[in-house]
């Protein structure tokens, strides 16, 4: 059914311009927030004295009416009702009158759109926050499993030096940390109320905008009309903040896909977060990092898309914006869902110690502590003490042995210097526990990390 004439607007608009124009297909999923909203503008009008107590009570009685029809589907969405907002405001009308007329007293859609946007985002910025925690519980636990598990560090997914499998978790851990406190200062900073705003100018009513601003749980009312009817930075926050975790999920995810195959075999995703071929019966494959990896994709899209939209907009509202919506929804089913299916792979993955270790002796690991080593003990400038220690990996390569078991005399022969003791600087567990500087890999220095962590974690979730 086409939209009846109203307003300047004096002819029926066509079907076509209906559905161009609706949001209502996708901002139904603001129909809780538009309610809470509505409910605390109309609340602020009558403590102003601008609705009677009388008509308060029917219009909350009326919302609360219109949201359990649309809990329980009873409610019928028509697109020529355009958006939520105006769905709403037709279907309290039809349910108590006349009085539902002047629940839009003293606002517009515009302040009304970026209200429910806003809360939408602010809810769904703790959710979020709330599940990487529990990712993060997830990290320590593995950690705290692990350190003394060592595997490959790589640089240029090339063996570097041996790391801790627990020092690996933990790298990642600090980004997700990055982004709990990217979405809790996104948070802060968006924790203003846009409504009272009204169409671009505010309004003459006597409204009280702090009422409203603190029943709906906002710090204050923003400060200036015109910038907040068109203000989408929270929606840009919340899509950079998502974007970004995606990166880190697809760094881990990445290193989830390797680690699975064969050629590593570190880990075993467990087969209830893993998928099978249609074709090849032997297969197992790890769909759930990759998705990880692929999702990664669209949260960048709607990051892109809404930043384009919002490029060269004049003051103030301009019907472009309507197009916030859909990739913010997305992004934020993307992030939720994403992080609590990282969290469970993550949890019931199987850790190969033996193939971690065994992949140590691959690459010459010790070759840095060799180097020290004639440093140290030589007296050598580490860059002599360097090509020494070239020239030996190239030897031991022509010998076939990992550094680590080159026999003592050619180790001898090769610099004269070298005395029995350097087995033991040779040795990869040694290596490892030899980086005890801060925020390095050795035990002894995982450990401190796994403190700070632990600490941070059991504060965060309070
Ligand atoms: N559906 C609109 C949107 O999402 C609501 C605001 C409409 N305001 C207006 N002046 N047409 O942006």
């Amino acid at each position: 059914m086409a939209k009846l004439a109203s307003g300047r607007v004096t002819e029926k608009s066509s079907e076509l311009l209906d559905r161009f124009n609706a949001s209502l297909l996708f901002d139904k999923k603001l129909y809780a927030e538009d309610i809470e909203g509505s409910m605390a503008h109309a609340t602020m009008l009558a403590k102003q004295g601008i609705l009677t107590q009388e008509e308060l009570s029917q219009i909350q009685e009326g919302l609360q009416k219109v949201k359990e029809e649309i809990e329980t589907d009873r409610f019928t969405f028509e697109i020529a009702d355009e958006d939520i907002h105006m769905a709403i405001e037709k279907r309290l009308t039809e349910i108590i009158g006349d009085t539902g007329k002047k629940l839009h007293t003293a606002r517009s859609r515009n302040d009304q759109v970026a209200l429910d946007f806003r809360l939408y985002v602010q809810k769904n910025t703790l959710k979020i926050k709330h599940e990487l925690l529990k990712l993060e519980s997830v990290l320590l636990r593995i950690a705290e499993e692990h350190t003394e598990t060592m595997l490959p560090g790589m640089t240029h997914l090339q063996h570097a030096q041996p790391i801790n499998f627990a020092y690996h978790m933990l790298a990642y851990m600090s980004m997700f940390k990055r982004d709990i406190e990217r979405l809790q200062s996104a948070y802060e900073r968006n924790n203003f109320s846009p409504i009272g705003c009204a169409a671009l100018a505010g309004t003459p009513y006597g409204i009280d905008r702090e009422a409203t601003a603190s029943a709906l749980g906002f710090d204050a009312p923003t400060v200036n009309c015109l910038d907040t009817v068109s203000d989408r930075d929270f929606a840009l926050d919340i899509l950079y903040n998502i974007a970004t975790i995606l990166t880190h999920i697809s760094r881990l995810s990445e290193e989830l896909i390797l680690w699975s195959s064969s050629e590593f075999g570190f880990i075993a995703l467990s087969d209830s977060y893993s998928t099978s071929s249609s074709i090849m019966p032997q297969k197992k494959n790890p769909d759930v990092p990759e998705l990880l990896r692929g999702k990664t994709g669209r949260v960048y899209g709607n990051l892109i898309a809404l930043l384009t939209v919002l490029k060269g907009l004049p003051l103030a509202y301009n019907k472009d914006m309507q197009e916030d919506k859909e990739g913010v929804f997305d992004s934020v089913e993307t992030a939720l869902l994403s992080v609590e299916i990282l969290t469970a792979a993550l949890d019931t993955m199987t850790v190969n110690k033996e193939a971690m270790e065994k992949a140590c002796r691959v690459g010459h690991l010790s070759a840095t502590d060799l180097a020290d080593y004639l440093v140290q003990k030589c007296g050598m400038p580490f860059r002599d003490a360097y090509k020494i220690t070239g020239a030996i990996v190239v030897e031991a390569q022509k010998i076939g042995v990992d550094l680590s078991e080159m026999p003592y005399e050619i180790l001898k022969a090769m610099a004269p210097c070298i005395g029995e003791d350097v087995k033991g600087y040779l040795d990869l567990r040694h290596s490892m526990n030899a980086r005890t500087s801060q925020g390095g890999t050795a035990t002894e220095a995982t450990l401190k990390q796994i403190s700070y962590f632990r600490e941070w974690l059991a504060e965060a979730i309070r």
